[in-house]
C-alpha cells in the first residue's frame, strides 16, 4: 500500500536560507557516498551554503523559481530552476529530497510544479543534468518521461565526473504529468 504524505510544497524565504542548508548537504551526502569523494562531501560547510541560500532568495530574479517540501519536521526537499535568456527553455538546476522523504511522491510534486512555474514563465522545454552513477535519479527522469540526451565531462567537487542531461522537449510531457 502506498505511504500518504502531508506536505505542503512552498515558496521559500530568505528566512528557510539555514533548513535549505541542512536539506542541501545532507541529502548530498546521502546520495553522493560512493560517488564524490568522501572528504569533498564531509567538507560541505551548511553556514556557507545558508549564506548561498539567503543571497539567492533574496535578490529578485524573474527567470529562476525555487519550491520546497514543508511537513510537520520542517523542510524535507527543494528544487530549483530557470529559465534561459531565450525565455523558451527552462533548467531544473537542483532537486534534493532527504532520504526519509524519499518515494513518497514528493520528488515528482516539486519537479512537476518547479516546472509549471517555468512554463508559466515563456518555457516550452525543460532540461536538467545527472551524475553518471546515479541510478535511482536516472530511473526517477526517465520513468518521467525524459530522454537521456548529451553526455559532458565537468571538473569539479573534488575530481573529474561525467554527467547526462535529461530533456524533454514538450515541457508538457512533465507539466501534464500530475
Ligand atoms: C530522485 C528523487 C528526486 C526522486 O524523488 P522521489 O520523491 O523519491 O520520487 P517519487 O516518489 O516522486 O516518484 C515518482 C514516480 O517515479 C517513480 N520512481 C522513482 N524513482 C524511480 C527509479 N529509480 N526508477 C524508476 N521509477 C522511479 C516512482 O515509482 C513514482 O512512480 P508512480 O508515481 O508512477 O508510481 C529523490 O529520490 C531524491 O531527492 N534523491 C536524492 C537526490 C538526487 O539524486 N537528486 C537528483 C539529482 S540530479
Amino acid at each position: 500500500m502506498q505511504r500518504l504524505d502531508d506536505r505542503m510544497i512552498i515558496a521559500p524565504g530568505p528566512g528557510d536560507a539555514a533548513a535549505l542548508a541542512e536539506v542541501h548537504v545532507a541529502s548530498w551526502r546521502e546520495t553522493y557516498a560512493g560517488l564524490l569523494p568522501d572528504i569533498y562531501l564531509w567538507r560541505m560547510n551548511p553556514q556557507l551554503y545558508t549564506r548561498r541560500f539567503r543571497r539567492q532568495l533574496m535578490s529578485e530574479k524573474p527567470l529562476e523559481v525555487m519550491l520546497a517540501a514543508e511537513g510537520r519536521g520542517g523542510l524535507s526537499g527543494y528544487c530549483a530552476g530557470h529559465v534561459d535568456n531565450d525565455g523558451r527553455r527552462a533548467e531544473v538546476s537542483t532537486l534534493y529530497l532527504l532520504k526519509t522523504a524519499q518515494k513518497l511522491g514528493l520528488g515528482r510534486r516539486l519537479l512537476v510544479a518547479t516546472a509549471r512555474v517555468l512554463q508559466a514563465r515563456g518555457a516550452d522545454s525543460l532540461s536538467l543534468w545527472v551524475l553518471d552513477g546515479n541510478e535511482p535519479a536516472r530511473g526517477f527522469y526517465t520513468h518521467l518521461g525524459g530522454l537521456p540526451v548529451q553526455g559532458r565531462a565537468v571538473q569539479g567537487w573534488g575530481g573529474g565526473f561525467r554527467e547526462t542531461a535529461f530533456l524533454w522537449p514538450d515541457i508538457n510531457g512533465l507539466t501534464g504529468s500530475v
